[in-house]
Formats: C-alpha cells, sequence, structure tokens
C-alpha cells in the first residue's frame, strides 16, 4: 500500500455525494481491520561510538502490517479509538558517505490510543480529527550477521512514549459497513544502544517519528 493509493480512496471518498442517512451514536462499537503502513522519518541519525560523532548514521525503512481500530462512541461526534496491529519489522541501515549497508532489523509494537472528533457532513462521508498517546515497545532487535561476525552485539533500543495526531474519514456502506482511510504523525524519539566486541559503545538518538497510513474496512456493532 503506498499513499498515492490512500490518496486516491481520499479522494475518491471526497467526491462521492450519496446521501445515506448515517451517524455514530453514544454507546456505538466500531471494528476496524485492514493495512496499516508505518514511515519512518528518513532524516538520518548519527551514530556516537565511545560518545563521539562517528560520521556513521542510521536510516529505518516503511514497514506495513495488519491495523486494527477499536472504537467507542460517546456520543455522535465524540469517541475513543484504540489502534492496535500485528508486529512491525523495519530494517535498519547504516550509511558511511554515500556507502549503505544493512545493520540488522527491529521489530515493534506501537498501540496508540487517541481521542477522535466527528465532523457533521449530514452525508455518508465522515470525515475525523485525533490526538492521543503513543506507546511503542521495540523488541526482537538484531544485528544482520556481517556485522554479527564483526563483533557487534546487543542492539536495545528504548520503548517511546509521545503524542500522535491524526485525520481520517469513513465512507458508510451500509449501516453496518463502512470504508476507513487514515494519516496520522506518532512522536516516536528511540536510544539505539549496542556493543562492539564486548564494550557497550555505540548510541544514536533515533527520531522514529512516522506518518502512519490506514486502509480499513470498518463494521458498528
Ligand atoms: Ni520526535
Amino acid at each position: 500500500m503506498n499513499k498515492n493509493l490512500i490518496s486516491l480512496v481520499i479522494i475518491t471518498l471526497f467526491a462521492s455525494n450519496a446521501a445515506i442517512a448515517a451517524s455514530y451514536q453514544a454507546g456505538d462499537i466500531v471494528v476496524r481491520a485492514g493495512a496499516t503502513m508505518i514511515d519512518p522519518d528518513s532524516d538520518k541519525s548519527g551514530i556516537d561510538l565511545a560518545s563521539d560523532p562517528s560520521g556513521l548514521t542510521l536510516t529505518v525503512d516503511d514497514n506495513t502490517q495488519l491495523g486494527l481500530n477499536f472504537m467507542y462512541f460517546y456520543d455522535s461526534n465524540w469517541a475513543i479509538e484504540v489502534l492496535a496491529a500485528t508486529p512491525f519489522t523495519h530494517d535498519v541501515n547504516i550509511q558511511m558517505g554515500d556507502e549503505e549497508a544493512s545493520l540488522g532489523e527491529v521489530t515493534h509494537l506501537p498501540p496508540t490510543v487517541s481521542a477522535i472528533y466527528y465532523i457533521d457532513t449530514g452525508t455518508n462521508f465522515m470525515p475525523y480529527v485525533g490526538a492521543g498517546l503513543n506507546y511503542t515497545i521495540f523488541f526482537d532487535e538484531e544485528f544482520t550477521s556481517d556485522f554479527k561476525d564483526a563483533g557487534f552485539s546487543n542492539l536495545e533500543l528504548d520503548g517511546s512514549f509521545g503524542l500522535s495526531v491524526q485525520v481520517g474519514a469513513d465512507y458508510q456502506l451500509n449501516d453496518q459497513w463502512h470504508l476507513n482511510a487514515s494519516a496520522r504523525y506518532i512522536d516516536i524519539d528511540t536510544e539505539a544502544t549496542f556493543d562492539v566486541e564486548g564494550d557497550s559503545v555505540g548510541k544514536s538518538d533515533v527520531d522514529v517519528d512516522p506518518m502512519v497510513f490506514s486502509l480499513m474496512l470498518g463494521y458498528k456493532f
């Protein structure tokens, strides 16, 4: 799934004017499933070795997983949303000048709880804005075999607690089913540490700060 596809879906939703009298009500529960892509900020993060800048930098690739949303409506405008997903695994690359190599991979879960406000449109196109909190936990951090053979070990990324903001829209297909597209920014900052030949000398402050794009099918209970 890419950004162009999501843009296309959002434009299609905007262009549609069929007036199904759709609205959410207090007590409604919505469950959604679909594709969620995490696209980290492409800025490079510098790596310190023994507390000194090494000239090496890190980047993190994007990854798409099964995304899940659970929502509870307090009234027709306000809802609380939980974003869950199967674990994301990102390739981590290391750069020296123009040279790039695959350094390893990290897996994480980024559960996010958001307050959502739906804007009244009186149509089956229902846009919303949201803000919330994210906790990202990293696990299974691992160097590639080349770096392991070169003496790199013990890669660890700290958990991150940060804010999230999003925009999205539902397109009601009927009373129960809808299509959903959303884009959110999550502030995820972590410190990566690692050992070289048994000494804990490597450190990098990584601003992952991803855009998170979801395309989902939803059901209202
Ligand atoms: Ni940040």
